[in-house]
């Protein structure tokens, strides 16, 4: 595989980074995945947006190549002939030469890694078909959930905790009321109406998300954006979560609740197919 490193393509064995990088000892670090489908990067604009907010937000220079972000990505794609797969992209606060609290003066240049990994399938995805079961585990993530920060300790965690429990992934909730998933935002539909919590500084204003609302709201569907508790989940006619890497993925347990039947939903396998077919 192909990777890019500050403005080099290098086979990925070679591409290195310093020891003493922030984003190595401190997480301080910014990141994007974009997917792609039909050789074709999905919401790429979307994703660039937020990378400009999440590096602002933390007062992180932009790399020098942000004017050519798009073509990297390109560039990617056709190096390592992905046909559906995911872009990953990263930015961290660079190498100051040795650890330390501050940032680093001015000047010091950022970190920008941007890799491909193939996902044969991502499409017809069998978790999709089948539905994903979730169990709810406390939020106990930091306070800026809206910056796209690499420290995903306490997602892993809760992704382990999921497998271990024999789920496919976890709901996070914070006060009864659940925040997002652990790499995804989370939706229920009750009585036709798709609930999902408001965006704030609580959960990733997930690109996915700002794109299956408006087609939502262009096929004629009722939206509430509001909070909603881990009981009223339970008790929904359906529920689903959205991701770049996910796209619209039903959910058909929580906790052990079967929604739907069980299987997943209609108002979550419309919008799967109308993000899909809206996408190619
Ligand atoms: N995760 N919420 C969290 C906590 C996320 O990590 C993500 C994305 C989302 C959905 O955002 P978007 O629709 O822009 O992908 C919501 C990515 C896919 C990841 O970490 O791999």
């Amino acid at each position: 595989r192909t990777v890019y490193l500050n403005g080099d393509y290098l086979p990925e064995d070679e591409a290195k980074v310093s020891v003493f990088d922030r984003g190595f000892l401190m997480a301080d670090g910014v990141y994007e995945v974009t997917s792609v489908l039909g050789g074709k990067l999905i919401d790429f604009d979307g994703h660039l947006v937020r990378l400009r907010r999440s590096l602002s937000e933390l007062d992180m220079q932009e790399p020098a190549a942000m004017g050519d972000l798009l073509e990297i990505h390109r560039e990617l794609v056709a190096r390592n002939e992905i046909d559906e797969g995911l872009i990953y992209l990263q930015v961290t606060r660079g190498n100051p030469g040795d650890r330390d609290f501050h940032y680093p003066p001015e000047g010091t240049a950022p970190t920008l890694v941007v890799f491909t990994q193939a996902k044969p399938g991502l499409a017809a995805s069998p978790l999709a078909q089948r539905g994903a079961r979730v169990i709810s585990v406390p939020d106990m993530r930091w306070g800026r959930r809206d910056i796209k920060t690499v420290q995903l300790l306490y997602p892993s965690m809760a992704k382990m905790m999921a497998q271990k429990a024999g789920a496919d992934d976890a709901w996070l909730v914070q006060d009864g009321l659940v925040t997002e998933g652990t790499s995804n935002n989370a939706y229920i539909v009750k009585d036709g109406r798709i609930i999902t919590r408001a965006l704030s500084n609580d959960i990733l204003h997930g690109i996915t998300r700002a794109a299956v609302l408006r087609f939502a709201r262009e096929a004629q569907m009722e939206i509430e954006e509001r909070s909603f508790t881990l009981d009223e989940a339970k008790d929904a006619d359906e529920a689903f979560f959205t991701s770049a890497s996910g796209f619209v993925t039903p959910v058909v347990e929580i906790d052990g609740c079967k929604l739907s039947g069980g299987t997943p939903g209609a108002v979550a396998t419309r919008l799967r197919e109308i993000y899909i077919d809206e996408s190619l």
